[in-house]
């Protein structure tokens, strides 16, 4: 069995989506929720699932990304994944800490990279006027957004759409994607995934 790590900052739909996910005959199981604030919602909707939960707060580290990044490691290690999941994860992470994680760390954008990295993607897309919108599942690498995608989903952008009203329909097609790249990830297969 694989042991995966989900590195949250917020409410983790997108975590609880992989934690369920992880039954039956699926190759992983959750081994860590990991936030880097003790105000994350998903803490305790990941602990009312029996994952063990850790806080690495980014805070007390002012700024100094070598020194946070130390502390998560530690407490990563402790918990020995195979696998780290970034899901709503908002800090950026350095190639430092990134290259420990090579090919095993995985992320969940919100737009159809390579379009639109960074934040406020539905925005953009609606200012671009965009007709489609969707989700990338990409494996991480030391530029932000970039790396291998290994799935995504696509949703039609509707007439009178707004950031909230996009955001809400790519959210639903983030929680049945990314689970599904991790189901196939696990076990090796790394073809891109098209839903
Ligand atoms: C998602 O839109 C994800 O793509 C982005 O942050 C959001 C996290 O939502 N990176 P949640 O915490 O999983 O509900």
């Amino acid at each position: 069995m694989k042991r995966v790590a989900i590195l949250i900052s917020g409410g983790g739909s997108n975590m609880i989506k992989l934690v369920e996910s992880m039954t039956g005959d699926h190759a992983a199981r959750p081994c860590l929720v990991l936030a880097n604030s003790a105000d994350a919602g998903g803490l305790a909707k990941a602990a009312a699932l029996g994952v063990p939960t850790a806080v690495v707060d980014h805070r007390p580290h002012k700024g100094d990304r070598e020194s946070f990044q130390a502390e998560l490691l530690e407490v990563l290690h402790a918990h020995q994944p195979d696998i780290i999941c970034l899901a709503g994860f908002m800090r950026v992470l350095t190639a430092s800490f990134i290259e420990q994680f090579e090919g095993r760390m995985l992320n969940i954008h919100p737009s159809l990279l390579p379009k639109y990295k960074g934040l406020h993607t539905h925005q953009r897309a609606l200012e671009a006027g965009d007709t489609e919108a969707g989700c990338t599942v990409h494996e991480v690498t030391a530029k932000l957004d970039d790396g291998p995608v290994l799935g995504q989903a696509r949703v039609p952008v509707l007439e009178g759409d707004t950031a909230d009203t996009l955001a809400a329909r790519v959210l639903q097609q983030e929680h049945a994607l990314y689970p599904a790249v991790l189901k196939r990830f696990v076990t090796g297969d790394r073809a891109l995934l098209e839903l």
